[in-house]
């Protein structure tokens, strides 16, 4: 690959899913020597949500870190740009990537944009169509900050061409195709079913839950009736629940004092990507109102059940891997009925595994 005089490229990153989705770009920035530097705004800063992606991956340390830390959505984009803009502004790279629809990325994009640098957004084209969803603001402002936009698939093409953007698409796949790749052989040799025995849990016989939507989880009639609708599922398959808990879950469950709705929850810390991908690909069915597990769970096989009215990802429900199934108790015992003996025969949306490099190729010029 070629870098045409390339001056660095600045990879901003904040946040879980975003350190997972980056890496396989990072790699190969490494491998074909793209200059480029990361900068991490701090916006996921828990050993096990930042870190550990880290030294999993085995990514180089981030160059900069600005550590933003949480707030409300004003204060935390706020830091974001004000930070972002100096080290911009005193490293001057040529071009930035981000990745996704977080606050760390709609700050990145803003302040690259007032600073004339040019934007890639990795997972362009995502639309929910649901505006009371932060991600969506973000999603759609990033777009339109970008000129390079990096769509997964012909589906987020089309919904940036409705929005009159049709230059400079590209539609890559998604690189979690190739994290997946990268990622489950090593997960397999380390953790092998070592966390299974650990949860004394058998493999096809237990749901995975992971829950952190805003929506969903600060809203207390919701998480309630969410859990409602996990103890009917735990009565009538009589399967565990595995469910590692993302901190801002775990920081509602408290305050609205629904401890006792978990139970029978086997609720544990988050876990490394490796643990999660064991956990994944052993599980009955995904229950889940995460972007990424929508993904992850049509790639590998398990049928997945979103606890939302709405999904940016409707490429898993037309492959027949996804149900959207809302936040009441009983649709949701309904979807995972539905879902209990689906055929796993569908075909993953995501790409041929290549993202990463048809990313570079594209935003080096090579
Ligand atoms: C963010 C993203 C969301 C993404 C998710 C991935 C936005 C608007 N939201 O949501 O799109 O799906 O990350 O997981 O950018 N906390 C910790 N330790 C941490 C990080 C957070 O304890 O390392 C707690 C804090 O109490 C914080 C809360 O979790 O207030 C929420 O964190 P925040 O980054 O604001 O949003 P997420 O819900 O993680
Ligand atoms: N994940 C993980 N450990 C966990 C839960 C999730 O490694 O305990 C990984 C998961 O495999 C996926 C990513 O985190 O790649 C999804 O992150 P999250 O659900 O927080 O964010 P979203 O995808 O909804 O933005």
């Amino acid at each position: 690959m070629s870098k045409r005089n390339l001056k660095q490229i600045a990879i901003i990153i904040g946040t879980r899913p975003e350190i997972i989705k980056t890496a396989p770009v990072i790699k190969k920035c490494i491998k074909f020597r793209v200059p480029f530097f990361i900068i991490h705004t701090g916006q996921h800063y828990s050993e096990n949500m930042d870190r550990i992606f880290f030294d999993q991956l085995n990514l180089p340390k981030p160059e900069i870190r600005i550590n933003v830390g949480s707030g409300s959505h004003g204060e935390q984009t706020g830091r974001c740009l004000e930070r972002l803009e100096k080290i911009l502004l005193e490293k001057k790279p040529e071009k930035i990537l981000v990745q996704g629809d977080t606050n760390t990325v709609i700050a990145g994009a803003l302040a690259a944009s007032k600073l004339s640098i040019k934007i890639g957004h990795i997972e362009a084209g995502l639309r929910s169509y649901d505006r009371s969803m932060p991600e969506e603001i973000n999603r759609v402002i990033a777009d339109h900050l970008s000129h390079y936009l990096f769509a997964p698939t012909c589906v987020s093409k089309e919904n940036l061409k409705k929005e009159g953007i049709v230059k400079n698409v590209f539609v890559t796949g998604n690189t979690i195709v190739e994290a997946l790749k990268e990622n489950s052989s090593i997960a397999e040799e380390k953790i092998g079913d070592k966390i299974l025995r650990k949860l004394e849990i058998e493999n096809n016989r237990y749901f995975l839950l992971t829950l952190h939507r805003q929506e969903n989880v600060d809203n207390r009639d919701r998480l309630k009736e969410i859990f409602l609708g996990i103890n009917k599922i735990i009565e009538k398959f009589k399967l565990p629940v595995i469910f590692p808990a993302h901190p801002r879950t775990v920081k509602n469950i408290c305050k609205f004092n629904l401890i006792n709705l978990l139970k029978k929850i086997k609720t544990i810390e988050p876990v490394g990507y490796f643990e999660f991908l064991v956990l994944e690909k052993n599980a009955f069915v995904i229950l889940t109102d995460s972007g990424g597990l929508q993904e992850e769970a049509c790639i590998l096989k398990v049928p997945c059940i979103t606890l939302r009215e709405n999904t940016e990802r409707p490429e898993t429900l037309y492959a027949g891997s996804n149900i959207l199934a809302g936040w009441r108790s009983k649709d949701i015992l309904n979807s995972v009925v539905k879902m209990a003996n689906t055929k796993r025969r569908w075909r993953q949306p995501f790409g041929d595994g290549k993202t990463s490099e048809k990313i570079l190729k594209i935003i080096t010029g090579a």
